[in-house]
């Protein structure tokens, strides 16, 4: 039997939520109908309950609101209303019709060639606007990008990263860690780090999926640990022959394990992907559209970068952790903090405790093993004569 949730047939401003769509990692969404426009559908994302509550959250909430309320793009899903309402937070936005772009890779497979360049495209130029303004998505993956029936891409989740930490501090929080397969290195090493050019990371491993059909990483036989390690330490797979060579290369240059070595913004990207030779339209299944009208109110792209924003305090949980490992000095503990903060100020003792501590074992599992043999030397002796 389907658990029940609490949360069908909630009224939030003018609409009742009917049903719920997903369940994302620190998020649930909703379709809601409106009480009387019965025909006008929203989406809504609640917060997962035990983000709401952090300290400051309602704070947090307000000031992301604004900023993301100012994004207005066609190819950026379009916030309507953040609500506060009995220690729920929720975000409404139009209900889009079409299908993530992480599950029509799943169900078609990769995109050819020309058709990942005009689609790309389109997504970049929503992630240059945003940049503009000073605003980093911080959780770029297929599954943030709708695409709706005429091929065309949304993205979500603008800057909803931010609200509820990332990596490590989300674990801590309880709520699910997404996917890591398209963090940048730096998101690993350290959340508080991350601006726009972590996007352009993670839009040249999404460029990548588009284009090879399968994620770079296998999340069913590799542990987030093993991830971590490869993203920063290995460039990623080779692109299949088939796709031509401009292509590796923008990925090469966007996944740069230095942000200084990637592309300076999402116009340059775009430029090395449109630098490509043009491709035949047949093979093309989705018709070209008009590119979205130009925003009257944007600086160019030469004013990047924008004013920085201040940056929301975001508490450092690594030291309490870590002293609370200390204070355990056991391999639970160790292990604990490790999960936590793999790359942590402390990892590297952490890993060096544990191995210490491994030993004595290692040790008393080889003398289990000699007397098993002694005794069946003894047995097989004892036997024969
Ligand atoms: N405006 C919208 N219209 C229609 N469907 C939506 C809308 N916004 C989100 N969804 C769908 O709701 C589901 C849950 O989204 P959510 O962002 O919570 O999770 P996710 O992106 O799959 O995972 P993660 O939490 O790791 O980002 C997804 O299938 C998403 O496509
Ligand atoms: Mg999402």
């Amino acid at each position: 039997m389907p658990e029940k949730d609490d949360n069908i047939g909630l009224r939030i401003l003018n609409y009742r939520l009917v049903r719920k769509i997903g369940q994302g990692g620190m998020a649930a969404v909703y379709e809601g109908q409106h009480a009387s426009l019965k025909s006008r559908r929203v989406a809504v994302k609640i917060l997962d309950p035990l983000l709401a509550r952090r300290e400051n959250m309602a704070e947090r909430f307000l000031n992301e609101a604004e900023i993301l309320a100012g994004l207005a793009h066609p190819r950026i899903v379009q916030v309507l209303d953040f609500v506060e309402q009995d220690g729920l937070m929720a975000i409404v936005m139009p209900y889009l019709e079409g299908m993530p772009l992480s599950r029509l890779l799943e169900r078609d497979g990769a995109f050819p060639p020309e058709r990942a360049a005009r689609f790309f495209a389109e997504v970049l130029e929503a992630f240059a606007h945003a940049h503009r303004k000073g605003v980093a998505h911080r959780d770029v993956k297929p599954s943030n990008i709708m695409v709706l029936e005429d091929g065309s891409p949304v993205v979500l989740d603008f800057g909803i990263a931010k609200l509820a930490g990332q990596g490590a501090e989300m674990t801590a929080t309880g709520a699910q860690m997404g996917t890591p397969i398209y963090m940048s290195p730096e998101q690993i090493h350290d959340s508080k780090r991350v601006d726009h050019r972590s996007d352009i990371y993670s839009l040249g491993v999404t460029l990548h999926h588009l284009l090879s059909g399968v994620p770079p990483y296998d999340t069913r036989t590799s542990s987030n640990f093993a991830i971590f390690t490869k993203i920063v330490n290995e460039p990623l797979p080779r692109l299949p022959a088939r796709v031509p060579g401009y292509f590796q290369a923008a990925i090469d240059r966007a996944t740069a394990k230095d942000p200084e070595g990637r592309f300076h913004d999402c116009r340059a990207f775009s430029l090395a992907l449109a630098g490509s030779p043009s491709q035949p339209e047949s093979v093309v299944d989705v018709p070209p559209r008009p590119a979205p009208a130009p925003q009257p109110d944007l600086p160019t792209l030469l004013d990047w970068p924008p004013s920085p924003q201040p940056e929301e305090p975001t508490p450092d949980i690594e030291p309490s952790d870590w002293s609370a490992a200390e204070s355990r000095r056991d391999m639970d503990g160790y292990r604990a903090y490790l999960q936590k903060h793999p790359w942590g100020r402390n990892a590297q003792q952490a890993r060096a405790e544990l191995e210490r501590m491994a030993r004595p074992l290692q040790l008393r599992w080889l003398f289990l093993v000699a007397a098993a043999l002694l005794l069946l030397a003894f047995w097989v002796l004892a036997t024969v004569f």
